[in-house]
């Protein structure tokens, strides 16, 4: 897996309100200066507690969306009208509010032949983010079991080096999904994890202070060349 690694993460703690608001300066600071730099930002985002919780807040920063393009972290393989798809929930909270224009949206096609559309979606990476594709931003959430975007632990498929993967046998339903691989979301320049919940504190210890853990979180932060947490007060006190 590619990635520097640049040691211990950041790390932010609060209620969930202060965490949101520190992450919303997180991104605003680090896509306004990359967008002074490079007059483009890229940004990987995912759906679950994430989405819920801190998406309403990000609507709200002031950015040129208009150079901004979205990619998602993984897609359930459902139509993007549907409850479960990331993408409506991503539109719904965030993208529809702050009138990002469509063409900046880059949805993953989990309705469709999942090979395919993991393939189509490396073309559509590579055509913004280079080859291989580096996002500047991929933001995250994490589950119990220690899984990030749709990566969860102990699969073979976490060394493949394909930049998108089908996922056919999901834990968490539905089984069917398509996710950015560990190498590529490894790949971004900032990669910044969301958690909430007392629940959530296994992984995490895990992912900041055993450094042979092979759980899908910890490996990516071992590889991010910069990574910042944001976590919930309840959790953080049990780490
Ligand atoms: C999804 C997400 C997924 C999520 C984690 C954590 O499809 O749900 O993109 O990667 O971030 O499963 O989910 P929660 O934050 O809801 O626990």
């Amino acid at each position: 897996m590619t990635g520097a690694g640049a040691g211990a993460p950041e790390v932010h703690v609060g209620e969930p309100a202060a965490v949101t608001e520190a992450l919303a300066d997180d991104l605003e600071s680090v896509a306004r200066e990359s967008l002074a730099q490079q007059q483009r930002f890229t940004i990987a985002i995912p759906g679950g507690s994430v989405a819920t919780i801190c998406f309403p807040r990000l609507a709200l920063l002031s950015l040129d969306w208009s150079a901004i393009d979205f990619f998602w972290t993984d897609e359930r393989a459902v139509p993007p009208d549907h409850a479960d798809s990331n993408y409506a929930a991503a539109r719904s909270l965030w993208l529809e509010p702050a009138r990002v224009p469509e063409e900046r949206l880059h949805r993953m096609r989990g309705e469709e032949d999942l090979e395919r559309a993991a393939r189509e979606y490396a073309d559509e990476l590579e055509s913004i983010a280079g080859r291989p594709p580096r996002l500047d931003y991929a933001l995250l959430g994490v589950g119990v079991d220690g899984h990030v975007a749709s990566l969860f632990p102990d699969r073979l498929t976490l060394d493949d080096p394909r930049p998108v993967q089908p996922v056919t046998d999901s834990p968490k339903p539905p089984r069917r999904r398509l996710t950015l691989s560990l190498g590529m979301l490894a790949r971004a320049r900032r990669v910044a994890i969301v958690a909430f919940g007392i629940e959530k504190a296994t992984p995490i210890r895990e992912a900041l202070a055993n450094a042979a853990s092979m759980l899908p979180i910890a490996r990516l932060v071992r590889a991010a060349p910069e990574c910042v947490m944001f976590l919930g007060r309840d959790l953080a006190e049990l780490l």
